[in-house]
């Protein structure tokens, strides 16, 4: 049955701004675009990324916005980190809730963080428990569950392993990357009917990429399934640096104005993430990638 209420996690500040080419975002600007996100009733955002300014540079500056952004009661400021060292580093910034990231594919893992599925999830276990130790909670997501860059064809038991040593390490969620946005409805169901088997739904979120314009009809078809927790990004900013032409996450516009039409509430103004998208694609000067955005026009 389709949930009564979504949370939508917004990862635009993060997977969006990651990815984009040229200069240095400059940190104000990070900083007015999560403010402004919370403002429209966000009340999850995943506003940085404690990982290696070699590997991602556009993130470089996360403790400056941590300590940049107003930070809203009621809304949770979260971080990725990839290792110990990221974790300080989130720590050091005030960040209430961080996320790990594994892959189900060994050749997106070796990639994107330079180690195995097994040695990344090992290093997440000193990681997740000084988290705990200090009262952060643990996201944890799973990449390329529908497939693939490198490899291909995924196997749905390989999601649903990954995901729950995640979740028996102390992730309190786990969320399901379609990190090429390839998949497809069925494959998307397929998927979750798999992961479900060794985690209930209520801890499961749905990471959809738009890369094949696949996102939304995936979300449907997950959302059928009990998934009600959404990861998307506002005018679909971003891609991933390490998969090769994926675009950005499904934008959160547009699933807003899905979930209206179903009378699933989200508690968020979708006016303002509309302007908001409007403000920061202008800033970027990049293409607003928002169907609904496109057809409001700056309202
Ligand atoms: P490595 O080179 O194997 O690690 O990278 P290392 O431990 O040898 O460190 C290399 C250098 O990085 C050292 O500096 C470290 O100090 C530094 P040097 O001695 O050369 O000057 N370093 C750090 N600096 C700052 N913060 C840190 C940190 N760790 C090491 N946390 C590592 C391994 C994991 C660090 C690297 O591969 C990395 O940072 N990767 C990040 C990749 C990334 O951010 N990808 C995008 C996010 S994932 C994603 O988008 C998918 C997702 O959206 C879901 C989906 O769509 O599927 C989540
Ligand atoms: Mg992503």
């Amino acid at each position: 049955a389709f949930p009564q209420q979504v949370r939508i996690v917004e990862v635009g500040p993060r997977d969006g701004l990651q990815n984009e080419p040229g200069p240095i975002i400059p940190t104000e600007i990070k900083v007015e675009l999560i403010n402004r996100l919370s403002a429209a009733g966000i009340r999850h955002i995943e506003a940085a990324s404690f990982v290696s300014p070699k590997w991602v540079p556009q993130m470089g500056d996360a403790a400056a916005v941590m300590a940049g952004i107003k930070r809203h009661p009621g809304v949770t400021y979260s971080a990725l980190t990839p290792n110990v060292k990221g974790l300080e580093g989130a720590m050091a910034a005030n960040t209430e809730e961080v996320a790990v990231f594994a892959a189900a594919s060994e050749a997106f893992s070796q990639k994107n963080i330079n180690c195995s599925i097994a040695e990344s999830l090992a290093r997440f276990v000193p990681l997740i428990e000084q988290a705990r130790a200090a009262d952060i909670r643990v996201r944890g997501y799973v990449s390329t569950v529908l497939g693939c860059p490198y490899q291909g064809e995924i196997d749905p038991a390989q999601v649903a392993a990954v995901s729950r040593e995640l979740i028996d390490m102390g992730c309190h969620e786990v969320s399901l990357g379609d990190t090429t946005g390839a998949g497809t409805p069925l494959k998307a169901k397929q998927m979750l009917a798999e992961v479900t088997k060794a985690i209930p739904v209520q801890q499961l979120a749905a990471h959809f990429h738009d890369t094949y314009g696949q996102a939304l009809a995936n979300l449907y078809a997950v959302l059928e399934e009990g998934i009600a927790v959404i990861d998307s990004s506002t005018a679909g900013l971003g891609g991933c640096p390490y998969a090769k032409g994926a675009s950005g996450n499904v934008a959160t516009e547009d699933v807003l104005y899905l979930l209206q039409g179903m009378n699933i509430e989200t508690g968020i103004d979708l006016q303002a993430v509309v302007q908001t998208g409007h403000w920061i694609t202008r800033e970027l000067g990049r293409h607003n990638g928002s169907k609904v955005a496109q057809a409001w026009g700056e309202c």
